[in-house]
């Protein structure tokens, strides 16, 4: 999607096993639109080599700060200065320690220490054994790295290539990925809580069947990640759908409509941001058998009688919190024809500052849609594009119209 266009990323190899994991790295930063300038230290060599990064970067690899390409002799001016960001992945703990310290004594750390850290951010991908990881001595070292302006990614937990499970594996290429295009995400929604609901809600006939509909979630998810891209603490309610969870976005996973209500109303009052997608069942069934409902023989078929399910938007907009203006609620209409018309009734219906709209069966299960917003003053069309796109285009809308954030005293 070009996630990255533009931006010119120095992708540092310190020693690891997880060397490997930076070849793909690589490849996806260039996919998203990003060039790359490899730079290895003597101990990733060992682990990968520099005709593999170079195939892959399509730059020849810097690995020494005596390198006589550059003219004035000086790659670790002329490197760090071009760059938007500089990413060590993997950063080893011996690297980390380096970094500590401001040692200069090989082209990578020597580039991070030369790098001018106003403009160039330090970002950094831990690789390690868990002991490694766990060590006090290496804990000490990020802290000062981290105080010293550097961004430490995170680990993840796992198996580890030397037999051992626990916390200190590199992320995977693409939670780098997300990481990195979420670093470079205007933090318009910094400071706000944004609670979003996705995906259908499931409403139980019997221990084994219900009714269900086709919403995939994928536009919800695709908002709460980018309202955490853009700087937002999102929870994100979500019906049964088997989405990856979005970085950071802490995830509720419910099933029926009640279960979502009972999820949401709490978590409403505390945020600033409400964000209804999901497709919630109007109704459900009056009585859910407690056992499985049998066949018995006789050609008779059973009959479901349905009770209506609270709308969930409606109550949290008509809450006091939203009423006095703390909560801005923006709701979704799924609808088959006449989109402006509806959208617009429903808008006034569910007493909401936003509604948008789209083409509930056009999108359903699709990674585009196009979107119709609907406001006080009138309406206004995101054209088809990629849920993502749309996502991030809606994000922006809504943080144009949130009021202030109160000023700290
Ligand atoms: N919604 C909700 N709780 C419900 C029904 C809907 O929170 N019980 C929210 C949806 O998440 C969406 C908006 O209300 O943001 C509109 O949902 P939609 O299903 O399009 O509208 P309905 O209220 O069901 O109206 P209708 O059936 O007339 O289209």
């Amino acid at each position: 999607m070009n996630e990255l266009a533009g931006k010119h990323i120095v992708l540092g190899l310190s020693g690891g096993v997880a060397c490997y994991k930076a070849a793909d790295l690589c490849r996806q930063l260039l996919r998203e639109g990003a060039t790359v300038q490899v730079v290895m230290t003597e101990a990733a060599e060992q682990f990968i080599t520099p005709v593999t990064m170079q195939a892959l970067s399509g730059r020849p690899v810097y690995g020494s700060q005596w390198d006589a390409r550059e003219p004035n002799n000086m790659p670790h001016i002329n490197l760090s200065r071009e760059a938007d960001a500089v990413l060590i992945a993997p950063c080893s703990a011996d690297f980390v320690a380096r970094l500590a310290q401001g040692r200069a004594d090989e082209l990578l750390s020597l580039l991070c220490l030369a790098r001018p850290t106003e403009r160039v951010p330090l970002l950094l991908a831990p690789a390690m054994n868990r002991e490694m990881w766990a060590h006090p001595a290496t804990q000490r070292n990020l802290a000062q790295v981290v105080q010293d302006g550097a961004v430490v990614l995170g680990v993840g937990h796992g198996d580890q290539a030397c037999g051992e499970t626990g916390d200190g594996r590199m992320l995977e290429p693409a939670e780098l990925l997300e990481e990195l295009v979420a670093f470079f995400t205007p933090k318009v929604l910094a400071g706000r809580k944004v609670l979003v609901t996705a995906g259908p809600t499931f409403e139980a006939i019997d221990p084994v069947r219900g009714i269900t509909n086709h919403s995939s979630g994928k536009m919800g998810f695709a908002i709460a990640r980018a309202a955490r891209e853009a700087g937002a603490q999102v929870t994100l309610v979500a019906g049964p759908v088997h989405l990856p969870t979005p970085r950071w976005v802490h995830r509720i996973a419910v099933q029926s409509a009640l279960q979502m209500l009972e999820a949401v109303e709490p978590r409403a009052q505390l945020a600033s941001v409400f964000i209804a997608t999901a497709a919630v069942a109007d109704w459900r069934p009056a009585t859910a058998s407690g056992q499985k409902i049998k066949k018995d023989g006789s050609g008779q078929t059973p009959v479901l009688g349905f009770v209506e399910n609270p709308d969930i938007l409606a109550r949290v907009a008509s809450s006091e919190h939203a009423l006095v203006g703390d909560l801005f609620c923006v709701g979704f209409a799924a609808e088959s024809h006449d989109l402006l018309a509806h959208a617009t009734a429903k808008r006034q219906r569910k007493g909401v500052p936003l509604l948008v709209g789209n083409i509930g069966p056009a999108t359903f299960g699709q990674d585009d849609n196009a979107l119709l917003l609907v406001d006080a003053h009138g309406h206004r069309e995101l054209p088809r594009a990629s849920k993502r796109v749309l996502a991030q285009q809606l994000v922006a809308e809504i943080a144009r119209r949130l009021p202030p954030l109160p000023v700290a005293t």
